[in-house]
Parts: structure tokens; C-alpha cells; sequence
């Protein structure tokens, strides 16, 4: 059984819904609109172990066998965001098919509308109500210490997803794991900057020897920043000389990455030879504003990210983006309910569960669509 519960929005910080903006470089639905096909139904990975669904009946060569409840209790820093939706919607979805007669789950959801603060009285219910594992998407990558110390009162195992708590924090309790790419160690951004590095005129679309770029971050107080110097570490290991023309705050979202891209196409024009998105969101909403500036990507200009959503992979194929980096939802999705259900059966985890990494670009993006 899941609950999704979304807490009053007063006072939250919480980010528009706007995400799930609807323009001509977005092929698929909100991921909360049930009725039509969802993204991931467009995504392709035969390595994710997907569960056989198991009987919900009473075996009948086994009368009398219990039945274990576990409570799961989730929080996601908003659902506002729309990578975050496709993540939790799949996390409910791989308990349900992992409940048979003998065990059930139990799975509370809840919105922490941005806001750490609503976050951690989540925490706090959550362990009033008993629950026997938490999942927690932290509002802020520097505040997983705060929900560590009440879980551990509580003698409840937590696991981060997504966004990566700071290094030292994960020392804190051998109860709590996280689950995501890899971060801290750079590895996301270096591979979004070796697409880059790997194109024929390395990044350089007017030849004049500079690669100049406009870099669209997403938001400050999240570890997911590291794809930010990290990715031009890569021009700079390949003996690239780059320029950054401007960097700015995008919030993993799509009409704003698209105005910020507008103004900067705009002030900069024909300097500009790539502009990096820290995910692929802000990526489509900065395409929106290099077609309607004129510019063609792969002509005159890359664009990159970070995320190999359907959507991304679809631009990609049509010449659209240059690349991007999967950060698969799903994948994260399957790896925390997994560790949750062994911290339910009082098993350990290892500290980090790190969710593959892969470079998406014209040559394999067909791999990763149906
Ligand atoms: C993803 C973004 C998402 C963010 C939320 C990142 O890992 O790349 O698309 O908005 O997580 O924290």
C-alpha cells in the first residue's frame, strides 16, 4: 500500500511546477499524469533487475504462515521536481511488486516543499509512527547529520537517495547508506565535459581557438554543483582552453534554464560555443532558447547535460543535444528499495550504492529509448 501525502504549501520554498513545461523539445507527459504512457516507459535498461510479481494468496502448502508488515517512510525534497516524480513514483511501484503473502510494505510519501525544516518534522513523525526504515531525498546535501542524529535515537536505518549527503556525514552511523551517482568524486561532470573533449573541433563551433561557454547550474546547497567545475576540469586534463562567458542559477528548471539561455544568447551571440547544463531539464529549456535565437546545436553551438531523460535521449537522436550523462531514476529507485528492504530484515548496507554512470551522445543514444 502507498500514500502519497503533499503538506499545506504555506510558507514553503519550494520550486513552481514548471517542470513539467510543455514545449515543442518535450515528448512526454507529466510523470504524474497516470492515464498516458509514462517517460520511463520510453526507457530501455535490460541490467535493472525488474521483480517478478508474487502471489498475494495464501500459499496453500503453507496454512497458518504470517504475514510481516514493514513501514516504509519516504521524502522527497519537493515534488516539484520532475526527475525527482519518475524516482518516487518508481519507488512505490517496486514495493508494491516486491509485497507478496508473507511480507507487505507499507509506504508513506511525503513533499518536504523544499524545505528542510518541513523535512525534519517529517523525520520526526516518521519515527513517532513507528517506521521501521526511512528513505530520505535531503532538501539540502548538507543537513543529512540532522536527520542521522533522530534516526539514530530512534534506532531507524536511513537510506539518502539522490542527493548525496557531504562526505563526512556518512560516517555518522553504520545504520545509513546512500544510493545515487557518484558526486563528491566528480565523475558525472568530468563526463559530461569529455562529450566535449571528444567532438571533432573539441568544443570549439566558430574555431577561434577558445572554447567560450555559458554554464547553467542548478541549485545552490546541493552537492550535484561538483558537475559544475568538474566538467571543465575535463577541457582543461585535454589541454582545452576555455572561457566561461557566465554562470548562472537555473534550479533543475526548464522555462527558467530557457530564459537564463535566452538572455545569455542574447548578450554573448555568436561567442558562445557550448553551453553546459548541470541536468537535462535545464538542457531542453536551454534548446528552446538556441532554436529560437537562430542557432543550430552541432552547427554552430553544443549543448549538454546531465540525466538521459527519455526526453534528452529523443533531442539527442535528433541532433538536438550533443550529449548528456545518465543518472538513471530508475535505477536509483530499485537500488533504495533494496537496501531498505534489507535494513527491514535487519541486514546491512554498504555505505555507498553507486548508480552507474554512461555517456549518452548520437553514436549510443538509440540504446537507451525503445
Ligand atoms: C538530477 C536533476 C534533479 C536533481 C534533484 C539531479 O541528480 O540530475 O534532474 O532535478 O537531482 O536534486
Amino acid at each position: 500500500m502507498v500514500v502519497a501525502l503533499s503538506l499545506a504549501a504555506a510558507g514553503s520554498s519550494g520550486r513552481a511546477p514548471d517542470n513539467a513545461l510543455v514545449s515543442d523539445v518535450q515528448v512526454s507527459p507529466a510523470a504524474d499524469d497516470v492515464s498516458a504512457p509514462t517517460p520511463e516507459d520510453a526507457l530501455v535498461d535490460a541490467s535493472v533487475e525488474v521483480p517478478v510479481a508474487t502471489p498475494t494468496e495464501a500459499p496453500v502448502d503453507a496454512p497458518g504462515l504470517e504475514q510481516r508488515i514493514f513501514n516504509i517512510g519516504i521524502s522527497i525534497y519537493t515534488f516539484d521536481d520532475y526527475f525527482m516524480n519518475l524516482c518516487r513514483h518508481e519507488m512505490e511501484k517496486y514495493f508494491n511488486a516486491m509485497e507478496s503473502y508473507a511480507v507487505k510494505y507499507n509506504v508513506t510519501v511525503v513533499d518536504a516543499m523544499g524545505d528542510q525544516a518541513v523535512q525534519n518534522d517529517q523525520v520526526d513523525e516518521f519515527i513517532a509512527q513507528g517506521v521501521d526504515v526511512m528513505i530520505i531525498n535531503l532538501v539540502q546535501s548538507s543537513s543529512a547529520n540532522t536527520v542521522t542524529e533522530r534516526a539514530k535515537a530512534a534506532d531507524i536505518p536511513v537510506v539518502y537517495i539522490n542527493r548525496e549527503p557531504n562526505g563526512d556525514d556518512m560516517t555518522a552511523w553504520d545504520n545509513i547508506c546512500y544510493v545515487g551517482v557518484e558526486t563528491l568524486l566528480k565523475q558525472q561532470g568530468i563526463r559530461m565535459g569529455e562529450i566535449i573533449c571528444d567532438l571533432p573541433d573539441r568544443g570549439d563551433a566558430d574555431g577561434d581557438g577558445v572554447v567560450r561557454y555559458v554554464m547553467i547550474t542548478g541549485e545552490p546547497d546541493n552537492n550535484d554543483g561538483f558537475r559544475t567545475v568538474s566538467s571543465i576540469m575535463a577541457l582543461n586534463d585535454a589541454g582545452i582552453k576555455s572561457e566561461q562567458l557566465l554562470q548562472v542559477q537555473g534550479y533543475w528548471n526548464q522555462e527558467k534554464a530557457r530564459e537564463l539561455a535566452a538572455d545569455a544568447l542574447a548578450q554573448f551571440g555568436a561567442m558562445i560555443d557550448v553551453i553546459f547544463c548541470n541536468d537535462d531539464y535545464m538542457a531542453l529549456g536551454a534548446l528552446q532558447a538556441i532554436k529560437d535565437a537562430g542557432r543550430s546545436v552541432g552547427e554552430d553551438i553544443y549543448l549538454v547535460g546531465i540525466d538521459a531523460t527519455p526526453e534528452a535521449v529523443y533531442a539527442i537522436i535528433a541532433g538536438d543535444m550533443t550529449g548528456t550523462v545518465r543518472n538513471c531514476p530508475m535505477r536509483q529507485a530499485h537500488a533504495a528499495v533494496s537496501a531498505a528492504i534489507r535494513y527491514a530484515y535487519g541486514e546491512r548496507n554498504d555505505t555507498y550504492n553507486w548508480i552507474e554512470l554512461v555517456k549518452v551522445t548520437a553514436d549510443n543514444a538509440t540504446n537507451y529509448i525503445k
